[in-house]
């Protein structure tokens, strides 16, 4: 099927090279030219791992394209709207502007039959007004929500094998589903459960897995908390309670607390489309999970702070991590980053690494001082601190970084690293909800 993407960041590109790849003929569109450049010559404009491979191979193939004229959509019969939604800069609620625009200029491209597709995640009740849009801007052109659950670092594997299917479609619409079963004819083939709903329950799907999963990250760290109170290990508890098949161990991971692109705009603009709704109460606790995420980060400066002896200023700390996640080098409301700049606003003198992500912090934050290569950042440090827990850091060797350092200290914010072993080389090791 010839297929349109409109978008070409984290989402969209990976979503137009997995279509590809499974035997579509695909054409991506953004409005950032160099970004176009870039995928037209075969490299991802960000890290993402297996991704190099699928985009080269798919446009070997002859069936991925990318371009940043509109009209090139035309002959597609599915639209996928892939364009961000970042959190707006004065409130909460999501910036919907991007998905309003790349919808605006589909509609002189679209023909009768043609499918609009929104995957971007959205205040629930923007579908239900962009149908109307869609409808009347393109008479016989029609629209579904089909939101998407990729996680960064997996976002190949979970496009092509996702868990689940979500079609949005309005009332009896059966041909968008038919349509959109054509398009995921693999993983449908596969069994992939697919969940046909109304608009409202495909935008909420989205918004309420990425509430749940904060939800869940923010529990344990809740219990971090406590534990740091009363000596008890977080991690443990962790283990002991994931064992219950009702709780489950994943997302149970203490520590620093979520970031990304993703987690923390989709509670706080949750929370801004129930206060429209009138029924913000009902998402009243998700104040408390943005809190407890945000309260991590203060900890694990003050942490830092204790091991240095009350003092900061002018004491070399080096950061391992600056994505918000391992095997990414995104640093979109990273903790890890944030953290980092906290310590050298206070005075200490800061030295940041970070196997991907230091150009992306870079641009973010340049008065910070980066060095990519592990054993310069941590050659003289007063303390360490790891905090996104890439493998390589994961496998650190105590007694190789122990003889590069000034001072033996490690502050783990991942619970990522073996106490036991560490302090056996001798190194003070301090963690987030551990004693
Ligand atoms: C998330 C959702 O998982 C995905 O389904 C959705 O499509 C987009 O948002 P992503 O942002 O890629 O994906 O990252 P995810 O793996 O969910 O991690 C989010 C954050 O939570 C990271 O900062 C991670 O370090 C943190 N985290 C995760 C924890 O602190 N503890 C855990 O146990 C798990």
């Amino acid at each position: 099927m010839k297929i349109s993407v409109i978008g070409c960041g984290y989402l969209g590109t990976v979503h137009a090279a997995c279509l590809a790849e499974l035997g579509h003929d695909v054409i991506g569109i953004d409005v950032d030219q160099a970004k176009v450049d870039l995928l037209s010559a075969g490299r991802p404009p960000f890290y993402e791992p297996g991704l190099p491979e699928l985009l080269r191979s798919a446009m070997a193939s002859g069936r991925l394209a990318f371009s940043s004229d509109i009209a090139a959509v035309a002959g597609s019969r599915v639209h996928f709207v892939a364009v961000g939604t970042p959190q707006l800069a004065n409130s909460n609620a999501a910036d919907v502007g991007y998905v309003d625009a790349a919808v605006e200029s589909l509609l002189p491209h679209l023909a009768p039959g043609d499918l609009v597709v929104g995957k971007s995640t959205v205040p629930v009740g923007t579908a239900e007004r962009l149908a109307d849009v869609v409808t009347e801007g393109a008479p016989g052109a029609r629209l579904a929500w089909n939101p998407e659950f990729l996680r960064e670092g997996f976002a190949v594997k979970d496009t092509v094998a996702p868990d689940r299917l979500v079609y949005g479609i309005a009332a009896g619409d059966s041909t968008a589903e038919a349509l959109l079963d054509e398009v995921y004819a693999t993983a449908v083939g596969n069994g992939t459960p697919r969940v046909v709903t109304n608009y409202a329950t495909a935008e909420l799907v989205k918004v309420s897995a990425n509430a749940f999963l904060a939800t869940k990250i923010s529990f344990i760290n809740a219990m971090a908390e406590v534990a740091e109170a009363t000596g008890a290990d977080v991690t443990q508890l962790a283990d002991a309670i994931g064992y219950d098949a009702r709780i489950g161990r994943r997302f149970l991971n203490a520590g620093l607390g979520f970031g990304g692109g993703c987690l923390p705009k989709d509670i706080r603009g949750f929370m801004a489309r129930a206060e429209e709704l009138g029924v913000d109460q009902a998402l009243s606790f998700l104040h408390e999970v943005d809190a407890i995420n945000l309260r991590r980060r203060e900890r694990m400066v003050d942490l830092t702070r204790e091991v240095l002896g009350g003092q900061l200023d002018g004491k070399r700390i080096t950061v391992l991590g600056l994505a918000f996640k391992p095997d990414s080098d995104d640093v979109r409301d990273s903790p890890a980053l944030d953290v980092a700049v906290r310590l050298a606003e206070l005075g200490a003198e800061v030295v940041a690494s970070d196997p991907q992500a230091v150009e992306t912090a870079r641009r973010r934050y340049p008065q910070l001082r980066y060095l990519a290569d592990v054993e310069d950042a941590v050659r003289g440090a007063d303390a360490v601190l790891l905090l996104t827990e890439w493998k390589e850091y994961r496998d650190l060797d105590p007694d190789r970084v122990g003889s590069l350092v000034a001072r033996k200290s490690i502050l783990d914010g991942r619970n990522c690293l073996d106490p036991v072993q560490w302090r056996a080389a001798g190194w003070q090791y301090r963690a987030l909800g551990r004693p």
